[in-house]
């Protein structure tokens, strides 16, 4: 068998652990097995691509690739380990950022490298390969830069609005459309620098305009296109893992933000156009009424009284790494013969199924964890909702005004049960910036401070309420 067999051979090999991968992580259970799967394919492919590699360069270069790969990965490990839960989709973003990079790198290179047996109909096709290599690169790139700076807070998450926003975006893509007609018609350095700058600025100006409470989406859009930008990548390189690999990635991301955008009630076309045809950024902001506030042993002591509590963490939680003290509490909730469930909102925190996470691994049962589709009717005939560290998502604005930038996106309706109580630190906006109405609901009462102290003082509350009372001197017996 050649080395050009044995490669390609391995690459179906690789290809179908990709596969495999995707097929494991798809659930909780079998998640650890779809990492694993994903690591063996990966170093298969590395290993049948230098394997290929290392008939066509020499010493030095894979020298130079071992370097390169051992700094990659060292790099890889370190971040992963040191990463926080709440920390994950900012380093996703800048992992698509990275791939865009690469992406155009392989497009530039493509054009200054041009293989000299290339002619005719195959050397336009080569060139067009370079053009849109680089355009989906050069966007991906800057795009998840953005997303980076918006989800690490760095820079505002409010929408941008440029006048004239549309016309830009529909503008550049006409560009790019035109330009590349003209790059193969005549391929040179000056149409490949106009297209890399308008690849930057339109990556850049797409993920700026959507607002802070549809990022979730983006960062999956971002990972589809960094799945297309290795696809282009593939087909430059003439390797057929590359598109296999860069394909699997463009669509499960593209679906991915499909059914972002059903669950969030989005129009998938309008994130994808960069926030075309959502509302303009709110005028709901600051103080809208006066707040009650309530302390640690009033909150222990209408806990002790409910009936039926339901908890909706957010990303304070995770923040403050409430998890623990939360469960606890649930559980001596339950001990006192209370019904205590948890309401998840798809997407609480800062990633897919970051509450659900926190929660199992605090050792809260399975069963008392429901879905928000499962638990949006009962909030009417519950006693007491405890909001821990959650804001966009219980939002009522999302159902009640139309001119908010997160009407229409699906909420708690935490406010519809007896008493509701918000812990978080200051009456300042969510993760979307806008202000949240059920802070001023007559129901609603704010319990200030880091929501682990506070969850630690009702637990403290709760054991005072049954402590027996120390008999006062001199009563009667
Ligand atoms: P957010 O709207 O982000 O609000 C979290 C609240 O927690 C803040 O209002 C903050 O108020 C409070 N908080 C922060 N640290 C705290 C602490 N130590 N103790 C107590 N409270 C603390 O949270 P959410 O309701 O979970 O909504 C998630 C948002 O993130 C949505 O807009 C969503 O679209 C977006 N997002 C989600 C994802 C995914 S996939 N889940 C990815 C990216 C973005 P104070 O500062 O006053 O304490």
């Amino acid at each position: 068998m050649t080395t050009d067999t044995a490669a390609q051979a391995a690459y179906v090999v690789a290809a179908l652990l990709f596969i495999l991968s995707l097929a494991g992580l798809s659930q909780h259970k079998t998640s650890r097995s779809g990492v694993v799967w994903g690591i063996a394919g990966m170093v298969v492919a590395l290993a049948a691509t230098v394997g290929l590699a290392s008939r066509s360069i020499t010493t030095t270069g894979l020298v130079l690739i071992a370097v390169a790969t051992a700094l990659g990965a060292g790099i890889g490990l370190w971040r992963a380990r040191v990463v926080e839960m709440t920390g994950m989709p900012e380093l996703i973003a800048i992992m698509h950022s990275l791939v865009g990079l690469a992406a155009t790198f392989v497009g530039w290179n493509g054009y200054l490298d041009v293989d000299a047996e290339l002619s005719g109909s195959l050397l336009a096709i080569h060139h067009a390969e370079v053009f849109i290599g680089v355009f989906i690169g050069a966007v991906t790139f800057t795009g998840s830069v953005v997303a980076y700076l918006k989800l690490s807070a760095r820079i505002n998450s409010r929408p941008l609005t440029l006048p004239g926003k549309h016309v830009l975006n529909i503008g550049a893509l006409v560009a790019f459309v035109a330009l590349t007609a003209a790059f193969v018609a005549r391929p040179n350095m000056g149409l490949l620098i106009a297209v890399t700058v308008i690849a930057l600025a339109l990556g850049a100006h797409l993920v700026a305009s959507i607002g802070g409470g549809d990022m979730p989406v983006v960062v999956s859009m971002l990972n589809s296109y960094s799945g297309w930008a290795a696809a282009a990548s593939g087909f430059l390189l003439a390797n057929n893992l590359l598109i296999v690999t860069g394909a699997l990635v463009g669509s499960s991301g593209a679906y991915l933000s499909y059914i972002m955008c059903k669950a969030m009630n989005r129009s998938f076309i309008s994130v994808v156009a960069g926030g075309f045809g959502t509302p303009s950024a709110a005028a709901d902001e600051g103080e809208q009424g006066e707040h009650r506030e309530i302390n640690a042993e009033e909150t222990a002591e209408l806990l002790g009284n409910a009936t039926s509590v339901i908890i909706t963490p957010g990303y304070g939680m995770a923040v403050a790494q409430a998890q623990y003290p939360v469960a606890e509490l649930a559980r001596k909730l339950r001990e006192r013969g209370v019904e205590v469930r948890f309401g998840i909102h798809p997407v609480a925190g800062r990633l897919p199924g970051h509450m659900n996470v926190l929660l199992a691994e605090a050792n809260v049962p399975y069963d008392i964890v429901l879905e928000m589709d499962e638990i949006n009717d009962d909030f009417a005939a519950t006693s007491v909702v405890l909001v821990i560290g959650a804001n966009d998502t219980v939002n009522p604005a999302a159902t009640d005004n139309p001119s908010s930038p997160i009407a229409g996106m699906p909420v708690l309706h935490v406010w519809e049960s007896a008493n509701v109580i918000v812990f978080k630190r200051s009456m300042a906006a969510g993760y979307a910036g806008v202000q949240n109405p059920l802070f001023f609901r007559d129901n609603t009462q704010m319990l200030f401070g880091d929501a682990k102290q506070r969850v630690e003082d009702i637990l403290r509350g709760l054991d005072a309420l049954d402590a027996p009372v120390p008999e006062m001197a001199g009563s009667s017996r």
